[in-house]
This record gives structure tokens, C-alpha cells and sequence, in this order.
């Protein structure tokens, strides 16, 4: 990375990740849930921080991100926006609250809006919900769409296995891709399908695409920050680099401490009043 980038100070706005696909600079997306992980992925420089639905899995144990509903995500999306200074922030809006009814979808785009003070949205599918979309876009809230595997859809599909290997569904995640583009999207993630697909779909693209499982030829890319730092040990999918073994050295600290405690070892005089 430049020195200019590293510098670069100002906030991360829909318009800059624009200019970023523009000139060829790749965008650094990471989740977060929680005000102390926002603040210092904030201050490490990371372009996009996304308050993804995954905090139904990460942070709530849960096995899919269906049961997260619209209080939680308000929950984190506050907390998060404490700790950012520069990130762009984007709000998953959870499942079940924009499939179909466009006002319903723009009364619970406003209120994460509102109560979150999030800058922008997610929001998985296309064609399908592209008048929930409008509506949300016509109201000036940006909008990132999702496509390619989308969680919220696990119970259609029945398996995480990588999707549009086939030409029907490779035909309509582009035809998907255009028309977010078409409505206003902002920018696209796209996760867990072909890498040349992705890169076919970007190049017909004038907004950024993430990706996630979806190669290099995309604009960016995200990942969930459980699975990077290594927190997860249980989820190794093939696109996942691991940046971290936190898992283990969350588990050695705290085997120390316990140690210390038994051993009477803590605490000392320096700790003590
Ligand atoms: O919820 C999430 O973390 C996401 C990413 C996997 C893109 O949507």
C-alpha cells in the first residue's frame, strides 16, 4: 500500500469507492459488530466496514442468519458507528425485511437508517425485490446489493456449495448485476461463484463489485472478521485466508490466567490497592 493511501484520512464515501474502481484501486472490506473491533479496524484503514447479518452466526450462535431480526442489527449498527471514524459503515438489512412490499422495505431501510446512523445499506437479491429497492434508493438511502450466494436464500438452495456454476444462473446473476446497477446500487457484493464470472460481471460494471469467494478479478474483497483472525476454527471454506490464529492465542491467555489465579500468582502487590 502507498503512503498516500495509508494517509488518506478522509471519510470513505459511496462516490470515493466509485472513483477507486476508476483508478484501479482495490477496496478493503471487513465486517464488524461491536464498537472496540469497529474502532480498531477504523484506525487500521480499512475502506468498508459492514455490519453483516453473519453476527447471527459469529456472535450469536445461531446457524444460519435468518433468525437475526431488525432490533439486532440496529444493536450493532450503533455500536459499530461509535468506534468509525473514517470506514463507510453498510447495515445488512436481515432477512424478511425487504422480500416483496416495497413500503414495509423503506419503513425498515429508514428506521436502521435512523436509529443506526449508518451510511448506506445492504441487501440481498435482484430482480425479485428490485421495487423494494427503488423505493429504498428513491428515498436517498445508497444501496449495496448481494448476489451469487446470498445466506438469507439457504433454506431455497439447501447447500453453501458455489453458485451459478451452470449457464441459466450465471445468465441471471448478470442480467441481476445490471439491473441493481439500472436502479442505483452503489456498489455489488458478489460471493461464492466462478471467478471468471465475477470478473466477466465486474468488467460490465461501472460500480465497484466485493467479493467474497469470487476471485481476484473483482473490485474488492470481504470477509467476515471471525473467520480471519482465526476465532472460527470450525469454518474453512477455500476462499478463506487466515490472517490470525486468535482462537489460540484467546485460549493460551486465558489458560494463563486461570493459572495465575490458582497459583495465587495474580493478584500481585503492583496489582493490589
Ligand atoms: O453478513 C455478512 O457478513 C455478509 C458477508 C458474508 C458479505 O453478508
Amino acid at each position: 500500500m502507498s503512503t498516500a493511501m495509508q494517509e488518506d484520512k478522509r471519510k470513505v464515501t459511496t462516490h470515493r469507492l466509485r472513483e477507486m474502481k476508476d483508478r484501479g484501486e482495490r477496496i478493503s472490506m471487513l465486517t464488524a459488530y461491536d464498537y472496540s473491533m469497529a474502532s480498531i479496524i477504523d484506525q487500521a484503514g480499512m475502506d468498508v466496514i459492514l455490519v453483516g447479518d453473519s453476527a447471527s452466526n459469529v456472535m450469536a450462535g445461531n446457524i444460519t442468519t435468518l433468525p437475526m431480526t431488525i432490533d439486532q442489527i440496529i444493536y450493532h449498527g450503533t455500536s459499530v458507528m461509535k468506534g468509525v471514524k473514517r470506514s463507510l459503515v453498510v447495515v445488512d438489512m436481515p432477512f424478511g425485511t425487504c422480500s416483496g412490499n416495497p413500503m414495509k422495505s423503506l419503513e425498515a431501510a429508514i428506521r436502521i437508517m435512523r436509529e443506526t446512523g449508518a451510511d448506506t445499506l445492504k441487501i440481498e437479491g435482484g430482480e425479485e425485490i428490485v421495487e423494494d429497492i427503488k423505493k429504498i434508493i428513491g428515498a436517498g438511502i445508497p444501496v449495496m446489493g448481494h448476489l451469487g450466494l446470498m445466506p438469507q436464500s439457504i433454506n431455497k438452495y439447501g447447500t453453501y456449495t458455489v453458485r451459478a456454476k451452470e449457464k441459466e444462473e450465471a445468465e441471471k446473476l448478470i442480467s441481476d448485476a445490471l439491473l441493481l446497477e439500472k436502479i442505483g446500487c452503489y456498489g455489488i457484493v458478489l460471493e461464492k461463484i466462478p471467478a471468471d464470472l465475477a470478473a466477466e460481471i465486474t468488467s460490465k460494471l461501472s460500480i465497484p463489485t466485493i467479493g467474497i469467494g469470487a476471485g481476484g478479478g473483482v473490485d474488492g474483497q470481504v470477509l467476515v472478521m471471525h473467520d480471519m483472525l482465526g476465532i472460527n476454527k470450525n469454518f474453512s471454506p477455500k476462499f478463506l485466508r487466515r490472517y490470525e490464529d486468535l482462537n489460540t492465542v484467546i485460549t493460551n491467555a486465558v489458560k494463563n490466567y486461570i493459572a495465575d489465579i490458582k497459583s495465587r500468582d495474580f493478584p500481585n502487590e503492583n496489582e493490589s490497592y
